[in-house]
């Protein structure tokens, strides 16, 4: 039911698309072969308004990207200028094959075009003043997170099998149903599934759970399966567009590395995996902060055999997904069904512990 939902706004999407390509024809016209200066203002102010608008233009905008180049870019998945100014040097000559220097250029180029600078931290504060709380269900897992998951971040978890991870997704997915005085933020979730673990069955326990009509709540859930990095990398900026169009209020990548982690086998795929990897966040960060929305994501974690003391694992994903999640949450299984969550990274809250339960209704203190 929620498969269907996507596509029928994918339909919409080409919808729109086709509809803008015909609006925007007649600039092209040829009745009049030789335009007088005065038009070609008005051109050049209608596209500026249009930039402004949707913030993007054509990356064949970027002085020195000709036609070749900018499909080349494309392809490699930097169709906006804003993906070519947060790129590294070595994707951009990876993707464009162009040299060190010249993609140094294009990625300042870039940067100033998207006009990416300060803020002051007054209206820093003000945005923040936006930040709404997701519970958990759990009370003692809300204290930790200080009164529950942030919007405009992104909150990882992760753990060995059978933690619990999923079931925080799943138990998300019905929370944010729930009105803002329950603790909800009264809107619907995106989960993109990677691991084909997402049951509604489940999802209905919870639902009840918490007291909602559970079949109300399936309706809200739109789910999306990712069989392949690519597939998840496009879902997420397909979620994106969504987000910014509805009352999606939570978006959920579970898992967000087993994918990456199947097709990128050997050291030497590692320093792809990684490039890929950062782009994804990137996105996801961009969603959250742009849309005041939950992004919660799961990841599993890889033994390290030669650690003698402490926990000897490890978050796949090495430093780059460790700098990219706002709050990391180390979850792990404990005596009589009990869960234990730790929080190991945040910005603004102290490391601390919480215990809970996983039970037929969901998560409960
Ligand atoms: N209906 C239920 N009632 C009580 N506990 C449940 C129920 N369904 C699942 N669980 C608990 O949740 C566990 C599975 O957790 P979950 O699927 O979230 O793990 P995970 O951390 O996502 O693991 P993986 O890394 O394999 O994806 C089960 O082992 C069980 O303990
Ligand atoms: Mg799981």
């Amino acid at each position: 039911m929620a498969d269907e939902k996507i596509e029928e706004t994918e339909e919409e999407n080409k919808d729109e698309e086709s509809a803008t390509e015909e609006s925007e024809k007649p600039i092209d016209d040829e009745e009049s072969p030789v335009e007088t200066p005065d038009e070609v203002e008005e051109i050049e102010e209608e596209i500026e308004e249009e930039i402004d608008e949707d913030g993007e233009e054509s990356l064949e905008d970027l002085e020195g990207i000709g036609p070749a180049t900018a499909k080349k870019l494309m392809d490699g998945g930097y169709s906006t200028i804003k993906s070519v100014a947060t790129a590294a040097i070595g994707d951009i000559t990876e993707a464009a094959e162009i040299s060190e220097a010249k993609a140094k250029k294009v990625i300042t180029l870039a940067k100033e075009k998207c006009n990416m600078g300060f803020e002051s931290a007054e209206s820093l504060l003000v945005k923040r003043q936006d930040i709404g709380k997701l519970t958990t269900g759990s009370e003692t897992f809300d204290t930790l997170m200080a009164g529950g998951l942030e919007t405009q971040a992104i909150t990882e978890c992760y753990g060995e099998w059978g933690s619990g991870k999923s079931q925080v997704a799943m138990q998300l997915a019905v929370t944010v149903q729930l009105p803002l005085d329950k603790g909800g933020l009264d809107g619907e979730a995106l989960f993109i599934d990677t691991e084909n673990t997402f049951r509604p069955e489940r999802v209905m326990q919870m639902a009840e759970g918490v007291g909602l009509d559970p079949k109300e709540v399936l309706k809200k859930i739109h789910v999306a399966r990712a069989y392949t990095s690519d597939d998840q990398m496009l879902m997420s900026e397909k979620a994106a567009e969504m987000v910014r169009n509805s009352n999606i209020r939570l978006v959920i990548v579970d898992s967000l590395t087993s994918l990456f982690r199947a097709e990128y086998v050997g050291r030497g795929t590692l320093a792809a995996r990684q490039q890929k990897l950062n782009r994804h966040l990137s996105t996801l960060h961009k969603l959250a902060d742009l849309n005041n929305c939950v992004v919660y994501i799961t990841n599993q974690v890889m033994s390290k055999p030669d650690m003698f003391f402490g926990d000897p694992t490890k978050p796949i994903g090495g430093h780059i997904l460790g700098h990219s999640a706002t709050f990391r949450i180390y979850l792990r299984k404990s005596k009589a069904g009990k869960r234990i969550a730790r929080l190991v990274d945040s910005p603004n809250l102290p490391d601390g512990e919480a215990v809970f339960k996983v039970t037929e209704n969901g998560l409960e203190d």
